[in-house]
């Protein structure tokens, strides 16, 4: 199966988000992620439900939804009515996290949960079984066009075994630094999916920055 490409819509132009949402629409990309920051998991603000609703009006692929906030747990209604497809949690965010996985699938999306660079892939073992999607931040989260962590590729490979040694249908998703050296190296390690924010949207052509992704 072909590597996933998640586009992440942090790196868009906010003036022309219906012609950037299209040109995601008409590409060979997968899905669309969407980054939520407030201010408080982390040293940035991005944006909320009306974006969120304003790109859902135009996208025809799913909505990766990728929140960095706290306090996940009062907002996962509201991301659903938003049009998440899939809603990713972050590890560090959670106190009861089997709960919050929980509380995602009952509100009808897929659970997803994702790990800083500091944060040991075996922490999942007890919840690797009920969760959809895992994400691996190989930059800290909070902006896009940061330097790739290289050691996310070792992650890679210690969650693939996480994965099978616990017949887990988890995907692997890799957030951060990416472009064609280093998602070359992650779907050798056993990538599913990767996003992309400043390489896709500041190439000169994004629809075919896509495409290269997606033949790795
Ligand atoms: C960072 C976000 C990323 C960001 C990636 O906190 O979670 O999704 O958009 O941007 P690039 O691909 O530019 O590193
Ligand atoms: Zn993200």
């Amino acid at each position: 199966m072909s590597v996933i490409i998640s586009p992440s819509v942090l790196s868009c132009d906010f003036a022309n988000v219906q012609r950037d949402v299209e040109m995601i629409n008409n590409s060979k990309a997968d899905w669309f992620h969407v980054d939520v920051m407030d201010g408080v998991f982390v040293p940035n603000i991005s944006f909320g439900f009306p974006v969120i609703q304003a790109i859902k009006k135009h996208a025809t692929k799913p909505l990766d939804v990728h929140i960095m906030i706290v306090n996940p747990d009062q907002f996962v209604e509201e991301f659903a009515k938003a049009g998440a497809d899939i809603l990713t949690v972050h590890y560090e965010a959670c106190t009861h996290l089997h709960r919050t996985i929980q509380l995602i699938k009952s509100n009808g999306m897929k659970a997803g949960v994702a790990l800083n660079p500091h944060t040991n892939v075996n922490v999942l073992e007890d919840v690797i079984g009920d969760l959809d999607l895992v994400l691996i931040m190989s930059v800290n989260p909070g902006f896009g066009g940061q330097k790739f962590i290289d050691e996310a590729v070792n992650k890679v490979i210690k969650l693939k075994q996480l994965i099978s040694d616990n017949n887990s249908k988890a995907l692997i998703e890799i957030d951060g630094g990416v472009n064609l050296e280093t998602g070359k190296r992650l779907v050798e390690a056993g990538a599913d999916a990767l996003v992309a924010g400043s390489f896709v949207f500041n190439s000169e052509n994004p629809t075919k920055t896509i495409e290269a992704l997606k033949a790795l």
